[in-house]
């Protein structure tokens, strides 16, 4: 189904122009970032803006020695965060209460629409972005790298810079495989060997289904990164036991 487009299209960039930002350009992105929607006014995530190289360079490092890590004019690390409306409560004589799960669900989400945001605004200027997910596969070192108080998570590293390239936007699957009308419905196999014709471009091998198992079957990278960021979970204050 064609549809109308609204925006214009957001295409990931992973090649950038040596070019600095101007100066407070990252000041104005995060004010819009800041405009995002937030569950129970808590605002509950942090961006840590990484200026010394050393620390960028390790951060590339740890996510898998991704190069646009290096390039990008700016790097940001997204996290969630309840530490700081923890301080708040604290400082103004209230106990705080015991949410893990909560708390990584509210903070989860809005971290995710603020960097949205932050991307939409980045791109309406003229710049491109990728998210770093890779960061994850250094996630307890990355806390102690940024010195990350208990009670604030990184969950995604944001590079941006002017673009270098001009990739063609990246196919996604079927509308009507995520949109869903009262109920949920199955993807129906047709429908799933449609989504996979449909995504071949995104890989070299045009095998979606040989990338989405390098990632999430069994044996693939979600399971080899599980046990550091249960860890790390722990450590931050977002584990729950099971009672
Ligand atoms: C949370 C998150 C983590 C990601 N991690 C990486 C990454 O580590 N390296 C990378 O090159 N791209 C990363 N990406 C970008 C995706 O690969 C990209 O969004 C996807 O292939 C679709 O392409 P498009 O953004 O150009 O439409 C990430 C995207 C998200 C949302």
């Amino acid at each position: 189904m064609s549809t109308n487009p609204i925006l214009a299209p957001h295409r990931s960039i992973r090649l950038f122009r040596a070019d600095p930002l101007p100066e407070g350009t990252i000041q104005r992105l995060v004010a819009e970032a800041q405009r995002a929607p937030t569950d129970a006014t808590g605002q509950m995530y942090s961006f840590v803006r990484v200026l010394d190289r050393a620390r960028r360079r390790r951060i590339a490092e740890l996510s898998g020695d991704q190069q646009h890590v290096l390039d990008a004019a700016e790097f940001l690390v997204t996290c969630a965060d309840v530490h700081r409306l923890v301080r708040v409560l604290e400082l103004h004589g209230r106990v705080p209460g015991e949410y893990p799960a909560t708390g990584l669900h509210f903070a989860v989400i809005d971290a995710t629409l603020a960097t949205q945001r932050l991307i939409d605004a980045a791109e309406a200027i003229g710049l491109g972005t990728v998210c770093i997910g890779g960061i994850l596969n250094g996630v307890e070192e990355l806390i102690e790298l940024l010195a990350l108080p208990r009670g604030v998570l990184p969950l995604f590293g944001l590079c941006l810079g002017w673009p270098g390239e001009a990739p063609v936007a990246r196919p996604r699957v079927a509308l009507t495989s995520v949109l869903h009308a009262d109920t949920y419905h199955e993807l129906t196999p047709a429908a799933a060997a449609a989504d996979v014709t449909a995504m071949a471009p995104i890989t070299r091998s045009s095998n979606w289904p040989a990338v989405l198992g390098r990632y999430f079957a069994a044996g693939g990278t979600m399971e080899e990164r599980e046990p550091a960021l249960r860890r790390a979970l722990e450590r931050q204050g977002f584990a729950w036991s099971r009672e």
